[in-house]
């Protein structure tokens, strides 16, 4: 029997560290041949993660633009995929989450009959404007695709109640697998002043902030909070790695840039940004992949939107929402910079998002699908 060739497609950086390890488990098995498109709708930020991980794509669609739009990403991942598909003819595609690659990448997977398994599905806010545009993406590629893999019960929940249980496999996150590869408790960051941080004498606040539908007002009121919080406490250290949007690197500037307790640094590589993760007080963040890693970690978080398609770790008590309103994110942070037992309530290590086996679990179902292996069992919080 020939082996099934199995193309993951992904663009932008959380998609590549939630990818690596999955591209990895599937090289491994004896009945896969593993091959890798990147559309680059990040460039430098994913190269970043294709180094930490040693991978090498087979096909480089090399799409990114400055300040690009939704349709123009969307437009030219679909023209690049059409040259890649019709080259590398995969049995299936594999894209993940809710980004225009992920979108762009299923779509023209269907316009080739191709089929798609979707790797992080069933994640939901049911509001169609936020996040923006990935509520939207995330619809769209369950219409599309064949087999899903849902993180967590609820994920497949929510799928159940759009009628969808056919090809469904609660697999636990594939962020979790990466992490087990690059926490260690001896770390030494390649970063020199990451090494040199007063982790015992201050508390460092770990901060990310990029999304869309926080662009504005918002994220005008994000940078003000932040700016407040560490005037208004001495003890604490703010270190924030700015995502390379040249809208969000203009707003932390005017914002944060002369603030003697924040340090504003380029993005991070992912070992360097997850172990620093492993030592900070606390995190504030409108990031996805945040809210999922920090809980495994023991840190407690501060979501800077108006809604999480992420509960599991907000009912499990160690993902708070703040909201995107200066004086809310201002007092909750406040809160747990002064007050020991509010802080120690929240940090508490929890895995409602995974036990680290998720890539085995949907290499195995991918091998069922095409009928050369058992069911996996499913991921159990
Ligand atoms: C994208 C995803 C979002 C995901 C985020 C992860 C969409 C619509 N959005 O948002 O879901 O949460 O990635 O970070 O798919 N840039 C660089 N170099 C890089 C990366 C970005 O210069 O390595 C700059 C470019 O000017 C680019 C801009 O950032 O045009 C925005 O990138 P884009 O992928 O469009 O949006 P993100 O906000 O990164
Ligand atoms: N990350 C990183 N370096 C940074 C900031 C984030 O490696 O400077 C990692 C982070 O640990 C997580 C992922 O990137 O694994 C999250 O990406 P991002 O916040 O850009 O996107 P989202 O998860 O919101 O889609």
């Amino acid at each position: 029997m020939s082996k099934l060739r199995i193309m993951s497609v992904f663009g932008t950086r959380p998609e590549a560290i939630k990818m690596a390890p999955l591209v990895k488990e599937l090289a491994g098995r004896e009945d896969i041949e593993s091959i890798c498109c990147v559309t680059a709708q990040h460039r430098e930020m994913l190269d970043s993660v294709l180094e930490v991980f040693g991978l090498k794509p087979d096909w480089d669609l090399d799409i990114m633009t400055p300040r690009q739009t939704l349709s123009g990403i969307t437009s030219r991942c679909l023209l690049g995929m059409d040259e890649a598909i019709d080259s590398l003819k995969p049995d299936m595609i594999l894209v993940h989450g809710d980004t225009s690659t992920t979108f762009a990448g299923a779509l023209s997977a269907f316009y080739h009959q191709v089929k798609v398994g979707h790797v992080e599905a069933g994640l939901r806010t049911y509001d169609k404007y936020s996040p923006y545009p990935e509520e939207m993406n995330r619809k769209l590629v369950t219409a599309i695709a064949d087999l899903y893999f849902c993180p967590t019960e609820n994920n497949r929940e929510n799928l159940r109640r759009e009628g969808i249980s056919e090809g469904v496999f609660v697999t636990g996150n594939t962020v979790i697998d990466a992490l087990k590869t690059t926490v260690r408790k001896d770390y030494v960051f390649a970063a020199g002043e990451l090494n040199r941080l007063p982790y015992d004498s201050r508390k460092i606040i770990l901060v990310t902030c990029h999304r869309r539908e926080n662009y504005g007002q918002p994220m005008e009121d994000i940078m003000s909070a932040l700016a407040h919080i560490a005037r208004t406490h001495e003890d604490v250290e703010l270190v924030y790695p700015v995502h390379l949007s040249p809208v969000v690197q203009e707003c932390a500037r005017r914002h944060l840039a002369d603030i003697p307790n924040v340090r504003l640094i380029p993005p991070l590589a992912a070992d360097e940004m997850h172990n620093l993760m492993a030592r900070c007080y606390l995190v504030l963040t409108d990031s996805g992949g945040l809210q999922e890693e920090a809980p495994a970690l023991g840190k407690p978080v501060l979501v800077m939107r108006r809604e999480t398609e992420r509960p599991e770790a907000v009912a499990a008590g160690t993902v708070k929402l703040a909201g995107v309103k200066h004086d809310s994110i201002a007092g909750m942070a406040h809160e747990l910079i002064t007050d020991p037992a509010a802080y120690a309530a929240m940090a508490r290590a929890v895995n409602p998002y995974g036990d680290g086996l998720a890539c085995r679990r949907i290499a195995d179902a991918i091998l069922w699908y095409f009928g050369r292996g058992k069911r996996p069992e499913d991921f159990r919080a």
